[in-house]
């Protein structure tokens, strides 16, 4: 049999939480073609794997690299990491549809001067024309549709607003989008009230779609913020996702112990699982009200004191001799990391069994949070390897095919014939991320091998100037929108 490409003695880990076993995989037309032992055949390229462990291409759940797919294609902070597809357009936050040359309000602005496209299809068709690295499967947000229709962005949408915002939800699921993103936590959408976004996502009852949440509240009122979410979803009968699930502020910490089993609980009546970071700082918007709820913050950026990013609130605050609060105001509009949540807690999130993993990274960031090029060789050397939070199968599951189900994603996630052949070869033994909260820019080590449909996009730990992403889109989705995926792949 000729292949185009033979992955050869490799310890496949298929993606569904099997222990690994032995085993060639060979690739045609971009294709998983065959899996065993292949020692008859032969291929143009052969990969040679001895000793590493062979997985299906990492999927970040949770990524705002909307607009970073077109101003970075090659996309190194994810190929490094053996990342092969994306979901853009979290918490609430797309670069779609909203054409606009002003700078939108926060946290929209983290994606400046990417406000250019009037719908998903325009944002696809660019996409198909200019792909990037990675495959990349995108949610509408909803910060993003308040932005465009309402008027009043403090108060709730008037009934001919939420209809407004109702009709493009319905565009973007036909045109190919997997599904809504709430951002509640953030001002252009807190003044929503639970009715308006089931009003705003009531095409998903007949279409589906995932509904992903950055939730109202991740602090003192937690709890009430997973019944909303849970209500929300099982109103509209769809799978939902919890974003980046984590619980902010001293008062809170342990609290996960309680959390994880009320989203048992509900996971018992609705499909209902959550992404996660492997770190116990988040990142988001400069907030100077938030500043008494941790000892440390880092600005990540800051429009009016660019030198201040990288550069500790507290240190700030002593050099200029006026409280953090003041400094932080000063500093405005910015973003910041927030030392804020317990490592036990990660620890806890991570380890359940429905919990994905999504990076959560903020490219734009003049200094990123680490997340953004360590989260998987994090999860898989430090939270595996060295801590033994989980096997390393399960790891891998977590970023594959718990993803790729959870999502829809068809023919991803899991090492089978007939699948994408979106493929990750690491070492296991030396995969670790490097990226640190002072020097963030960092790409980790151990990645060795990276395809996307079969065309590799880093080969021995060295990215490769290819762009073979597609445009990805969900059967949770029940649209003849999907029809045209496959036809959008680059020939
Ligand atoms: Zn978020
Ligand atoms: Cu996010």
């Amino acid at each position: 049999m000729q292949y185009d490409l033979i992955i050869r003695h490799g310890d496949l880990i298929d993606g569904t939480g099997a222990p690994r076993r032995t085993a060639d995989i060979a690739i045609r037309h971009g294709e998983i073609a065959a899996i065993g032992d292949l020692g008859g055949a032969h291929a143009q390229t052969e990969i040679d794997a001895r000793g590493l462990a062979v997985a299906p291409g990492f999927i970040d759940t949770h990524t705002h690299d909307d607009w970073m797919v077109f101003q970075s294609p090659e996309m190194l902070s994810k190929v490094t990491q053996g990342v092969t597809t994306i979901i853009a357009g979290n918490c609430g936050i797309s670069l779609f549809p909203l054409v606009t040359d002003t700078i939108p309000p926060a946290p929209l602005d983290i994606m400046r001067g990417g406000y250019r496209f009037e719908s998903v299809q325009a944002y696809r068709e660019a996409f198909a024309e200019h792909p990037a690295a990675v495959n990349v499967a995108v949610l509408v947000g909803q910060s993003t549709l308040r932005a465009r229709h309402v008027k009043q962005l403090v108060a709730p949408a008037s009934a001919h607003e939420t209809e407004l915002m109702r009709r493009d939800v319905e565009t973007a699921l036909r045109e190919g989008a997997i599904g809504v993103s709430t951002g509640t936590f953030y001002p252009p959408s807190s003044a929503a009230p639970e009715d308006e976004i089931v009003r705003m996502c009531e095409p998903m009852r007949r279409l589906g779609g995932v509904l992903v949440s950055h939730m109202r509240d991740e602090s003192d009122r937690v709890r009430e913020s997973i019944d909303e979410t849970a209500r929300i979803g099982k109103a509209l009968g769809v799978s939902t996702v919890i974003s980046h699930h984590k619980l902010v502020g001293k008062q809170n910490h342990g609290r996960s112990r309680e959390t994880l089993a009320q989203i048992g609980e509900l996971a018992r009546t609705m499909p209902l699982c959550l992404d996660c970071y492997p770190y116990a700082a988040s990142s988001t918007m400069l907030r100077p009200e938030r500043v008494t709820q941790c000892d440390r913050i880092l600005i990540t950026w800051s429009a009016t004191h660019p030198e201040a990013a990288g550069r500790y609130l507290e240190d700030l605050a002593e050099e200029w001799g006026r409280p953090r609060r003041e400094v932080a105001q000063a500093l405005l509009p910015g973003g910041a990391v927030y030392f804020i949540m317990d490592e036990g807690d990660v620890r806890d999130i991570l380890a359940y069994p429905d919990t994905m993993v999504g990076s959560d990274g903020i490219p734009s960031d003049e200094t990123p949070h680490p997340r953004l090029w360590g989260t998987f060789p994090r999860v898989l050397g430090l939270y595996s390897r060295e801590l033994g939070l989980f096997p390393l199968e399960r790891a891998v599951h977590k970023m594959t095919g718990l993803a790729a189900q959870r999502f829809g994603l068809e023919r991803r996630g899991e090492l089978r014939i007939g699948h994408v052949a979106d493929i990750t070869v690491f070492d296991p033994a030396t995969i670790q991320d490097r990226a640190t909260f002072e020097d963030p820019r960092q790409p980790a080590v151990g990645v060795r091998h990276v395809l996307v449909a079969g065309v590799a996009t880093l080969c021995d730990g060295v990215p490769v100037s290819a762009r073979p992403g597609r445009f990805v889109t969900s059967t949770l989705v029940k649209t003849d929108a999907r029809a045209g995926a496959s036809a959008a792949a680059p020939a």
